[in-house]
């Protein structure tokens, strides 16, 4: 199915933005990636897909912006932009150091925030849609995790903002909050029998999410189908914040 749809996913070099570019690509969207890993020759899949990845960090934010203008010069528009980079951290609250707590925030909400607003102040005559992946550690605690909740929370609070804010320019801003996903990310968890064990006590699917798990509401939530939803968050999570 070929829509000749653009779309830019932050972060999409492993993991759930890999799954993301995947689904999309599969889908018939042109598909932009970015990474600070994103050699091209590291990423047959990318390649067989037609994914086109760059290397680029999101806290660059001219580096964005002008990725996105590229983008938009070569198909006329860029459709979608979800920013979904982000980067965790196992340590207590009172061991965070400054360079820790800045990383955090400035790769998981200002690049989140800058990224949207280059994406809106390019098309703001034309619209758009961007699609946060913030997480179910937006809306509740754990520990080990408080700046990383952080980030999410304020992603979440700010999707809203953005949705209202936006919203006579044709832009719709809506998040997806993962629960526990089968990534690099998780890596520390699937490590510790006992963490897991505990997991799945109160993962009422008895799993752990899978990227494509995530690429299901995204490429609804970037269709024209969901032209009236805006300023929403989606949890995909097993039920783990049902109980
Ligand atoms: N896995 C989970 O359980 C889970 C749950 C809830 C929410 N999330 C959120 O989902 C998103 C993706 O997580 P994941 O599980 O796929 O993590 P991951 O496996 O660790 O992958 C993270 C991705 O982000 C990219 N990235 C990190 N810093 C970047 C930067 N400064 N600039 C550009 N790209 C950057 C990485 O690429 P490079 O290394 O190439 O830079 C990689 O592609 C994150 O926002 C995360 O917070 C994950």
């Amino acid at each position: 199915m070929a829509t000749h749809k653009t779309v830019l996913i932050t972060g999409a070099t492993r993991g759930i933005g890999k799954g993301l570019a995947l689904a999309f690509a599969d889908a018939g969207w042109i598909v932009y990636g970015t990474g600070r890993c994103a050699a091209k020759d590291a990423h047959a899949w990318a390649d067989a897909q037609k994914i086109i990845l760059k290397e680029l960090s999101v806290t660059d934010s001219a580096g964005m912006a002008a990725l996105m203008q590229e983008i938009k010069e070569k198909h006329g528009l860029l459709d979608c932009l979800i920013n979904n980079a982000g980067v965790a951290s196992n340590t207590p609250a009172s061991a965070l150091s400054s360079e820790e707590i800045s990383r955090i925030i400035d790769t998981n909400f200002r690049a989140v925030f800058e990224c949207s607003q280059s994406y809106y102040k390019m098309q703001r005559k034309a619209g758009g849609c961007i699609i946060n992946v913030a997480s179910v550690l937006g809306m509740v605690g754990t520990s080990l995790a408080s700046v990383y909740s952080g980030t999410k929370g304020a992603v979440i609070a700010m999707t809203k903002s953005l949705a209202i804010e936006w919203a006579n320019s044709g832009f719709r801003v809506n998040a997806i909050c993962p629960g526990f996903i089968d990534t690099d990310m998780t890596d520390m968890i699937k490590k510790r029998e006992a963490i897991m064990k505990k997991l799945f006590e109160v993962i009422p699917l008895k799993r752990l999410g899978r990227p494509e798990d995530i690429a299901a509401p995204a490429l609804m939530l970037a269709s024209d189908a969901a032209s009236y939803i805006t300023g929403q968050t989606i949890v995909v999570d097993g039920g783990l914040t049902a109980m």
